[in-house]
């Protein structure tokens, strides 16, 4: 089931501050986010010390929270605050917290700074905090170390379609009497699935469902004296599990678009040394057709109006991609609009607008309304999509390179898979061994994988050509348009007008690879009537890329592993400065065979994604 078009809830909170002392009332559920007495000390006897958090991270190099109920992030903060005082220097946390009711950054940062104890880690979470939209949102906190994906949704929908390995559990959901929901046998269960050997339950609540719910999903529940006016807490110790056994293995990636270095980076990040071999001479080449080589790509989500797997993967690709790339200092213009520019189109944003979908994610526009923000006459109504924005995707490969170790002008011809790993086969006879591979081929993915049967990748290529435009710095256009096509302002001023789409029979040509003045104009023909007039008309001064991309004959990525110790990154068609980032993190997870942190992926977005799926879907 999708959950894309999921409607968060008003936390509805009141805050009320007496002699220093700080009380969250929900007002929804009737009952407190923390003692009122003390939040920060409560967090820490009945969750902080009840996990047995500060013996139990001095002894882990990696260590995997859950919490159901992330509220106000005091328990996260303080978590994080005993990680940097008990975990060894190279360890990794990774935290896994459901919300229905996401706080703001606002009501968020008030209620913290309540806690003096927490401030540095009040901070950091405040400062990463994602927008509000029901979605897997992952954050790299604490330059990386620390994992935190802070699912906004219901607690029993995304747990039941996630699989990690919990150390430890945080039930911190309102009393059972007064929110049923979170204290489910169903919620059990998957807590009991979702847990480490030796992992450790903790609650504020002793209500007798409770205890008798994780008894039966196989914890021995303890009952001990409850902080403050609490009668009682408990924990609770798991008797099953397994213990992960993370692997590093030594790795190669077959190319070096933003594939390859999302690929890369995921891995080191993790402790992994992973190694770029590239076909073309240098990284991101203008001159190669390589796709990631273009100066401007947008990155906006595709919503799709029912709620599909296609809008739900997007949609999660998307934050985490553009909080990388504004990481990486590759941002552009902030901001897309999206023109209703013809009928269909019309027809389509009028269906999402009906959604009703977070104001942060999509904002319905008058034609008034998009001029204003676009800073040109625009005729059309418009989407506007205030976190999307142009990116400079040279700039964002090459910083996520920067300290990986590539290998340029290098072509794989063959991969010859064996029992203890993968042998590569270059243009000159040379050979490349690694305990595991991920093609991250772009284009040449196709040829790569050539006549092997198992699974199918059914992948066309598409060449582009973008138009590339001198305007003067003070031209009017404020923001990045798309109407069937893009216009956006490259980092040198340009504005880059894209793009043709031709699919490919064969492998290209150099007559495919040749820029035209054809194609100029059929970018140009593609432009609102209104924003003509302030361009030159084609091919006046007018500069060009063609570059290619690959896509699935279902227009989804290919992610995942397609052989004993090969992976396959691919088939992002015009969407990878989205959709690779966080695909990359999950294969890099997978290979890993880490649980922390482990895929960002669902079960329905991980399905979906699956180079096996044509395979399937063909029946074998
Ligand atoms: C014209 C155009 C405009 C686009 N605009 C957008 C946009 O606005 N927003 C967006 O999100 N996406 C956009 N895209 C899509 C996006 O650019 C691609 O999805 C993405 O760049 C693909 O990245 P990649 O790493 O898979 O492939 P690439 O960037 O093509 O990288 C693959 C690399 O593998 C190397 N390689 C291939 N075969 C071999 C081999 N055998 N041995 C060694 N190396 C090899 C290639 O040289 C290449 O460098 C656009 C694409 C095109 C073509
Ligand atoms: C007691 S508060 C949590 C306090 C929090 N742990 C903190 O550190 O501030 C309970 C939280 O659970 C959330 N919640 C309630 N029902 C939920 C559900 N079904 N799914 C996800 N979150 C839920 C509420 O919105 C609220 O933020």
């Amino acid at each position: 089931m999708p959950l894309q078009h999921v409607a968060l809830l008003d936390p509805q909170i009141s805050l009320h501050h007496h002699e220093g002392k700080l009380r969250v009332w929900s007002k929804r559920y009737g009952d407190v986010y923390f003692s009122a007495e003390d939040g920060f000390q409560e967090s820490m006897a009945v969750f902080g010390q009840g996990a047995e958090l500060p013996q139990r991270l001095a002894h882990n190099s990696r260590f995997a929270v859950g919490e159901l109920g992330f509220g106000s992030g005091l328990n996260f903060c303080m978590t994080l605050k005993l990680f940097r005082q008990y975990a060894p220097p190279d360890a990794r946390l990774y935290y896994f917290a459901t919300e229905n009711a996401p706080l703001d950054a606002d009501a968020m940062a008030e209620i913290l700074a309540a806690f003096p104890q927490i401030a540095d880690e009040r901070q950091e979470l405040v400062a990463h905090l994602p927008p509000r939209w029901a979605a897997r949102h992952r954050l790299l906190l604490a330059g990386g170390r620390v994992v935190l994906d802070l699912i906004y949704g219901d607690s029993l929908q995304n747990l039941a379609v996630s699989d990690f390995a919990a150390d430890a559990w945080f039930l911190d959901g309102f009393a059972p009497a007064r929110n049923p929901d979170m204290w489910q046998d169903a919620l059990f269960e998957h807590i009991a699935r979702c847990s480490a050997k030796g992992a450790i339950a903790a609650s504020f609540s002793a209500a007798g469902a409770v205890r008798r719910g994780l008894t039966k999903a196989g914890f021995n529940t303890l009952r001990h004296a409850g902080f403050g006016a609490k009668k009682h807490r408990i924990t609770a110790h798991f008797r099953g599990g397994t213990t992960p056994s993370p692997r590093k293995p030594n790795v190669i990636i077959i190319g070096g678009g933003i594939a390859g270095a999302s690929c890369a980076e995921a891995l080191q990040r993790r402790g992994v040394e992973a190694q770029i071999l590239e076909s073309a001479p240098i990284p991101a080449p203008i001159s190669a057709n390589t796709a990631s080589g273009n100066p401007v790509a947008i990155q906006a989500p595709r919503l799709t109006a029912d709620a599909s797997h296609d809008g739900w993967l997007s949609l999660n690709a998307f934050g985490y991609a553009r909080r990388g790339a504004l990481r990486a200092g590759a941002g552009l213009d902030a901001g897309v609009l999206a023109l209703a520019h013809d009928a269909r189109e019309s027809e389509r944003q009028q269906r999402i607008a009906s959604l009703d979908l977070p104001h942060e994610l999509v904002t319905p526009c008058t034609p008034e309304e998009a001029s204003d923000l676009a800073g040109i006459k625009l005729n059309q109504s418009a989407l506007y999509y205030p976190y999307a924005g142009a990116i400079d995707p040279r700039h964002w490969v090459k910083t996520l390179l920067k300290d990986v170790p590539c290998r340029y002008g290098i072509t794989i011809t063959k991969i010859t898979e064996t029992t203890s790993g993968i042998k590569l086969h270059d243009q000159n006879g040379d050979t490349h061994r690694a305990d595991a591979v991920i093609l991250a081929a772009g284009a040449g993915l196709a040829e790569l994988w050539g006549g092997r049967l198992e699974p199918m990748l059914p992948l066309t290529q598409i060449a582009g050509q973008i138009s590339q435009i001198p305007a003067p710095h003070d031209h009017p256009i404020k923001m990045p348009l798309s109407f069937g096509g893009t216009l956006a302002r490259g980092g040198d001023g340009a504005l880059v007008l894209g793009a043709t789409h031709t699919r490919l029979k064969n492998a290209p040509t150099p007559q495919d690879m040749q820029v035209s003045d054809k194609l100029h104009h059929e970018n140009y023909t593609r432009l609102p009537e209104t924003i003509k007039p302030h361009l030159p008309p084609p091919p006046k001064d007018w500069q060009g890329r063609v570059s290619i991309c690959a896509a699935t004959s279902d227009h989804q990525p290919i992610a995942g592993a397609v052989g004993a110790y090969l992976y396959a990154l691919g088939g992002l068609g015009g969407h990878g400065m989205v959709s690779a980032p966080l695909l990359a993190e999950s294969i890099a997870a997978d290979i890993c065979q880490d649980a922390a942190p482990p895929t960002p992926l669902d079960a329905y977005m991980r399905r979906h994604s699956d180079p096996f799926r044509f395979n399937r879907r063909a029946g074998f």
